[in-house]
């Protein structure tokens, strides 16, 4: 189905940290079609500089006229997007890209480092609300700061997440991928997103307990369209593969997590 072009209104904007923001959006075109794992491009300034849209994982959908995205501020776009007001239009593209597969009869984990969590929530809500599975939930992230928001979000849902931060400020001390291990005989599939280091470590762990991992890639997007090589990861088998089009959600069995 093609993306659509929307122009949304921002309901809210929150702060959740220095860097860290949420946008509530009123997008009712892309929220009734969106689904977990998908992305939209966000014109982050009513000018043209910068020129390209960002991509945004669709951090929730709590109905069907709202979504919510969730972004760190490092560079010049999610900068112009956290300084926008509530009321003001945001210009959106989207529903983009596949999404995360699953199924009722599945026990899963949902892994997501950083801001690779942002696209959990959705999956989370979907699995619980509608699938009626309440999946596991490993978050890690660099400080406690930067996990305190969103865990509530997840605590809401009725999932209890275990949590890991590098510096120990909260829960266990080290990568969120040393979580996964004890989990590994109690699930069925593994869904994760963060740094390409968690996602290559979850992956092998997935492969020597022969368990299916799916991974939602966040590369650098250009024209978010297949049409700039911008996006292109290796393939396993020697081939590219373009996150845009491929993905984001790959099987990570399809990717070459170690060159
Ligand atoms: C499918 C997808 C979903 C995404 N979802 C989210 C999300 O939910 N929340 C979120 O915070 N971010 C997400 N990202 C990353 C987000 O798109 C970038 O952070 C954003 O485009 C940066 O724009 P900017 O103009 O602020 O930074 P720029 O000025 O373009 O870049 C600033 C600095 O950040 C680096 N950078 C830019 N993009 C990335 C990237 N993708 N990975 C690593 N470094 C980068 C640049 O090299 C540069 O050093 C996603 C990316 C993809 C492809
Ligand atoms: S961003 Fe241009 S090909 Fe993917």
């Amino acid at each position: 189905m093609p993306a659509l072009q929307e122009q949304t209104c921002l309901q809210s904007i929150d702060q959740l940290t220095e860097d860290i923001f949420r946008l509530t959006l009123t997008a009712p075109q892309i929220a009734r079609k969106a689904k977990p794992g998908q992305f939209v491009m966000v014109k982050t300034t009513a000018g043209f500089d910068p020129l390209l849209r960002r991509p945004f994982s669709i951090h929730d959908r709590p109905d069907k006229e709202t979504i919510v995205l969730l972004f760190k501020a490092i560079g010049k776009g999610t900068m112009l997007l956290g300084a926008i007001q509530a009321g003001q239009a945001v210009d959106l593209v989207g529903p983009m890209g596949n999404n995360f597969h699953y199924n009722g009869n599945k026990r899963y984990c949902l892994i997501g480092g950083g801001m690779g969590i942002a696209p959990l929530l959705f999956l989370a809500r979907q699995l619980q609300e509608y699938e009626n599975v309440p999946p596991s939930i490993l978050l890690g992230a660099q400080t406690a700061e930067e996990l305190h928001p969103l865990i509530g979000d997840f605590n809401v849902l009725g999932c209890n997440p275990q949590v890991s931060t590098d510096d120990g400020s909260l829960g266990h001390c080290g990568y969120v991928s040393e979580l996964l291990p004890p989990l590994l005989t109690e699930v069925d599939e593994v869904c994760v997103c963060g740094p390409t280091p968690l996602m290559a470590k979850v992956a092998q762990l997935c492969a020597v307990a022969a368990i299916p991992c799916q991974s939602s890639l966040e590369t650098h997007m250009a024209c978010g369209l297949g049409a700039c090589l911008g996006c292109t990861v290796h393939g396993h088998d020697a081939t590219y593969l373009h996150v845009c089009k491929h993905g984001p959600v790959f099987d990570a069995t399809q990717i070459q997590w170690v060159r």
